[in-house]
């Protein structure tokens, strides 16, 4: 597997936990190393009747063996990193970059009061947004300064590179999506950082010449969360037809559902120099492909649809999700399609 990055192509939430926690298991990394803003991210992880929400340690931990690391350009929560630390059993095999930004109570209650982040962006108020102005204004803790993480620390570049060195599996998970990147997205309804796999590349310290494949994940049915423009953003009448409703993981606010967005799909992918697509609910397409393992197996109407995606994206579709667990997947990375 070598070094692959895994990103959000639309606003988010376009099911990178489930494709990330099947890599892992499947490719069998030895290294998982989460990239991106901080615990705004909350991705959803099925695993044998199981459902875990994640905020800030990787989704790759369902797989035992991997080394779990947060790179440096990402923002920890002490109390999320610890609760979910605990709650998985994962002290031992997880490690932080020292020079992690820290988030302090402070940067949260700003989050949640600010009329600007709050209100007008519609921020999900775990104190990102204010913990990286901090940061850039070089008055941010670091992971080094936080007594709690101790046990935690290290050099997430060094293993990062020692591991591809030693021709070993790196995964590198992005969170967050295309659509809300500070440089590329909608702005001023953005997050704090940009989302791209050149930036997840920069948070877990690997330079470009080192990564093998971007994966970048599109959803069916794209959705967004809090404020800010949807240009494909489909009436709540016919979502409710198509029987699709989603509810943020860390705010559990509503999502917005939208119809697929060929252009946004394409500048996505070119942006993120994707060299395969990873698409996500085909099943709310057409039910009756629900759990479907074999490309052969999928109906007209979602191959079509596969093919549009590989039209639109100039990029092969090589994984199609086709429900929420694990296993609910067509791996086609090793196999050609029949047409
Ligand atoms: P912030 O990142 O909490 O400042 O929120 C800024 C905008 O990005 C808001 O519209 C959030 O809903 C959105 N956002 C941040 N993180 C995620 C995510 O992981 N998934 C989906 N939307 C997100
Ligand atoms: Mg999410």
């Amino acid at each position: 597997m070598s070094a692959t990055i895994l990103v959000g192509g639309f606003f988010g939430d376009e099911g990178k936990g489930k494709i990330i926690a099947y890599l892992a298991k499947h490719d069998k990394p030895s290294v998982v190393a989460r990239g991106g803003v901080g615990p705004n991210a909350g991705h959803t992880v099925e695993v044998e009747g199981k459902k875990y929400g994640l905020r800030m340690v990787p989704s790759g931990f369902v797989y035992e063996s991997a080394r779990l690391l947060v790179g440096a350009g990402v923002l920890v929560d002490p109390e999320v990193f610890k609760r979910e630390v605990s709650s998985f059993g994962l002290k031992g095999r997880i490690g932080v970059d020292w020079r992690c930004g820290i988030i302090e109570k402070k940067h949260i209650e700003e989050d949640k009061s600010d009329a600007y982040l709050k209100g007008k962006i519609g921020s999900t108020g775990s104190g990102c947004g204010p913990a990286n102005a901090a940061r850039a204004s070089r008055k941010a803790k670091q992971a080094k300064d936080e007594k709690e993480l101790a046990e935690f620390l290290c050099d997430v570049p060094l293993e990062v590179n020692e591991a591809l060195d030693q021709g070993k599996g790196v995964l590198v998970e992005g969170t967050q999506g295309f659509g809300i990147s500070l440089l590329y997205g909608t702005y001023p309804f953005v997050t704090s950082k940009d989302t791209t796999a050149s930036q997840m590349a920069t948070d877990v310290g690997i330079g470009p010449t080192r990564v093998d494949e971007v994966i970048v994940v599109f959803k069916s049915f794209p959705t967004r969360v809090g404020e800010g423009p949807f240009e494909t953003q489909m009436k709540e009448e016919k979502a409710n037809a198509l029987h699709i409703v989603e509810y943020g993981t860390v705010t559990g606010r509503k999502r917005r559902i939208g119809e697929w967005d060929a252009k946004m799909a394409a500048y996505s992918a070119m942006i993120n120099g994707a060299t395969m697509v990873a698409l996500s609910g085909v099943d709310r397409l057409d039910p009756s492909c629900r759990g479907v393992k074999e490309y052969k197996e999928l109906s007209k109407e979602v191959k079509d649809f596969v093919a549009k995606v590989e039209h639109d994206t100039r990029v092969s579709v090589k994984l199609i999700s086709t429900g929420p667990e694990l296993s609910e997947i067509v791996d086609l990375r090793e196999e050609q399609k029949e047409k």
